[in-house]
């Protein structure tokens, strides 16, 4: 490409040094040349325009991009724009923020949290393969699970206590090709001890794949206790303002691939030549070699393209994450610790506070800063629930966590309402229990609110 005044200027790629409040406003970004922009603008174009005859044979070939021919932001990471269906700029600008904000190497934005759970493990995983994950985990992740990736011949074993190593040995056959883990489930709070999992997940050369929607890399960064996949439902916190769905998965970049099909695992998206003539991901990415496969083997066949739309809403989102969450978790310390003294509640599921049984890795991992999605069971089972739901004002009776807005939902008879009452039972998903998502209103307001609701409670 020729030099012109109209190229956008060189991607400002590198934000390694910079602190994390630096890094969710700048990383990412590029200056437009072309009109001054100074916030990168939502690229709504299906697809991109190519220089010339072998322009369009390379970007095809996977060939590394031209300059200006990759998005900005992220040359070495995405391929020579084709279709938006693969890519976009602006998602790119949302892809670089969230591998930086969780040390990842390349991050891939899709269209929902459970498109990159589904397209984060089918890069792994295929007909006649096993998944275990640990059995506390979101509604709609085991319904996935039990549904969808059965009838595509994939079976998930669950391990209930992941402290049990006996479990685990029982869990993981010869044709298990991940681990699946939440930093902290959603909606019990019950934090997973993530390096415990993670040296099972090294002794066995399995990808350790860790759902972050609940903490995010603002409260933990699962690669900093082991993990080697991270998934995101970017419809909650990162984005924040309940606006928008969307996912991304993020590649940790340290998984050895070759050592682990030497052990008898197998990643044939990753490790295999892709078509005669062409090396393999590994070889031609190296440590964004898994992103690479999601992206061009998965979520280019199966379509979970984000909107820039949305992608824009999330890159603007993750600029403010940290200072909310910090307002988040300070809020939900002081609800979760008001609510224990309540004697309508018979219990607060909240790692944080310090009579709960996971304290410890709370205090470890989190400082005790357990995210804002917590359980509280309140006396009188479904009939309890009833009333303190229909009491309160400020909390919005919805599906959703993660947003600006305080949500309530009763699981049992939502999320979880498809189980089979021993699994909800063994999940300690109750008659009783309402999940929480505290928002960003003043805490005040929040404890009066709930205060409405156990007076309607007592009432009964
Ligand atoms: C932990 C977790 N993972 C994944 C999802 C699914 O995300 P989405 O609703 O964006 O598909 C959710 C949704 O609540 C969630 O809480």
């Amino acid at each position: 490409m020729t030099s012109s005044a109209l190229e956008p200027a060189a991607p400002i790629t590198d934000w390694e040094g910079f602190a994390f409040d630096t890094r969710q406003v700048h990383a990412g970004e590029y200056p437009d040349r072309n009109t001054g922009l100074r916030v990168p603008p939502i690229a709504l174009s299906a697809g991109y325009v190519f220089e010339d005859f072998d322009d369009q044979v390379e970007r095809f070939a996977g060939t590394p991009a031209r300059p200006g021919g990759a998005f900005p932001g992220d040359a070495a990471a995405t391929p020579g724009a084709i279709y938006s269906r693969q890519g976009n700029p602006t998602n790119a600008v949302a892809e670089e923020r969230l591998a930086s904000l969780e040390g990842g190497t390349v991050a891939v934005a899709v269209s929902s949290g459970q498109a990159a759970i589904s397209s984060a493990l089918f890069a792994l995983a295929q007909h006649g393969d096993r998944i275990v994950s640990t059995a506390s985990i979101y509604g709609g992740t085991r319904i996935l699970f039990g549904r969808s990736f059965q009838r595509f011949g994939i079976d998930v074993d669950y391990v209930w206590d992941a402290d049990d190593d006996a479990e685990w040995e029982r869990a993981i056959h010869p044709n298990t090709q991940a681990i699946y883990a939440e930093t902290i489930p959603n909606p019990r709070n019950d934090v997973t001890d993530l390096r415990r999992i993670a040296e099972v997940a090294a002794r066995h050369r399995l990808p350790l794949v860790v759902d972050n929607t609940v903490g995010t890399p603002a409260l933990i960064r699962p690669f900093e206790h082991g993990a080697d996949i991270v998934v995101h439902s970017t419809t909650k916190f990162l984005t924040g303002h309940g606006a928008a769905v969307g996912g991304a998965i993020v590649d940790g970049g340290r998984f050895d691939w070759e050592a682990a099909e030497r052990a008898g695992r197998s990643y044939p998206l990753i490790t295999a030549a892709p078509r005669p003539g062409l090396g393999s991901m590994l070889d031609r990415f190296g440590a964004g070699a898994y992103a690479r496969a999601v992206r061009e083997a998965v979520v280019n066949d199966i379509g979970p393209a984000l909107s820039p739309f949305n992608g824009f809403l999330l890159h603007q989102g993750m600029e403010t994450l940290s200072l909310r969450m910090e307002r988040h978790v300070d809020s939900s310390l002081a609800i979760a610790a008001w609510l224990e003294a309540q004697p309508e509640v018979d219990s607060v599921d909240y790692a944080g506070l310090p009579a709960h049984p996971l304290h410890g890795i709370a205090q470890r991992d989190y400082g005790g800063r357990t995210g804002s999605v917590f359980g509280v069971t309140v006396r009188g089972g479904i009939e309890g629930a009833r009333a303190f739901v229909n009491g309160l004002r400020v909390f919005s009776r919805m599906t959703g966590i993660g947003d600006t807005r305080s949500m309530v939902i009763h699981p049992l008879t939502s999320t979880h309402a498809s189980f089979a009452p021993e699994i909800s039972e063994r999940l300690g998903i109750g008659p009783g229990l309402l999940r929480l998502s505290v928002g960003l209103e003043s805490a005040d307001d929040l404890i009066r609110d709930l205060r409405a609701g156990l007076d309607r409670v007592a009432a009964r």
